[in-house]
């Protein structure tokens, strides 16, 4: 049986299917068209790179090109959130994320990007967490270690409101709970440790082509509608007094 999760969501002519097959479960992502080829080509190289360095997990992701490409991922058993999940009351599986990606993520020359790392996009058990939806990957530079997840922590403080000083300051401690997991002083050439929301923008602004098909980058990345000064305050509050 094959269940239409989504079909061309994000612009693009890509589907993804969930198949029952004689009791085996597993998400099929097609390209409906040959220019879309390359996003699942794209995401494969994103699982590659994710299962050799980061991930211990053993599963196969199968890549066919026939005309028109198609991505195998099998069930990953375990939780997944809303898109628009927030900090608040999320903070559990969201330590556990930063932690994670702390302890695990490459700082080297072998240092990439997901681009898309949010609570959506990983799936968590007692076991393990298990990062999905590779389509923006791309190998960068290391001095942007923190990148995604302060991405994901901007748009979760998005949905909490970001806007209401009520929110705000209920997410601080946490927030900076989170920065000082990620750094400590020895990584001062850090591009994120002064400023982490600031450079955050300016490097998705600066490497627009690099995420996805680089169109629509403004409209996705809820963090390139905010000014550089709103950044700055926030950082200042975060960093400060670490
Ligand atoms: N391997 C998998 N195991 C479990 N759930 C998955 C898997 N792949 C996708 N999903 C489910 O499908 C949803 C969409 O998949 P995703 O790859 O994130 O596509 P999209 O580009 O639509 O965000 C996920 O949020 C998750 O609920
Ligand atoms: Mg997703």
């Amino acid at each position: 049986m094959y269940e239409l999760i989504h079909s061309g969501t994000h612009n693009d002519f890509v589907s993804l299917f969930k198949v029952k097959l004689n009791n085996h479960i597993y998400f099929l992502k097609k390209s409906l068209c040959e220019d879309d080829n390359y996003k699942i080509l794209k995401e494969k190289n994103g699982f590659d790179w994710y299962l050799k360095w980061v991930s211990n997990i053993q599963i196969k992701i199968e890549l066919k090109k026939s005309k028109y490409y198609e991505l195998i991922t099998p069930l990953y058993p375990g939780v997944n959130y809303k898109q628009n999940s927030r900090i608040i009351g999320n903070e559990n599986v969201i330590e556990r994320l930063v932690h994670y990606y702390a302890k695990k993520w490459p700082k080297d020359e072998n240092f990439a990007i997901h681009g898309d790392l949010a609570l959506c996009n990983i799936i968590s058990n007692n076991q393990d967490i298990f990062i999905i939806d590779w389509e923006h990957f791309h190998l960068a530079d290391k001095q942007y270690f923190g990148f995604d997840i302060f991405n994901m922590l901007f748009i979760s403080l998005w949905y909490d409101g970001i806007k209401k000083f009520f929110f705000m300051k209920k997410c601080l401690p946490f927030l900076k709970k989170c920065y000082s997991m990620l750094f400590d002083y020895k990584e001062k050439e850090n591009k994120l440790f002064k400023s982490p929301f600031l450079m955050t923008k300016k490097y998705i602004l600066e490497n627009s082509t690099n995420f996805g098909d680089g169109k629509n980058v403004l409209n996705k990345f809820i963090i390139t509608t905010y000014d550089d000064d709103i950044l700055k305050k926030l950082d200042r509050l975060i960093v400060n007094d670490y």
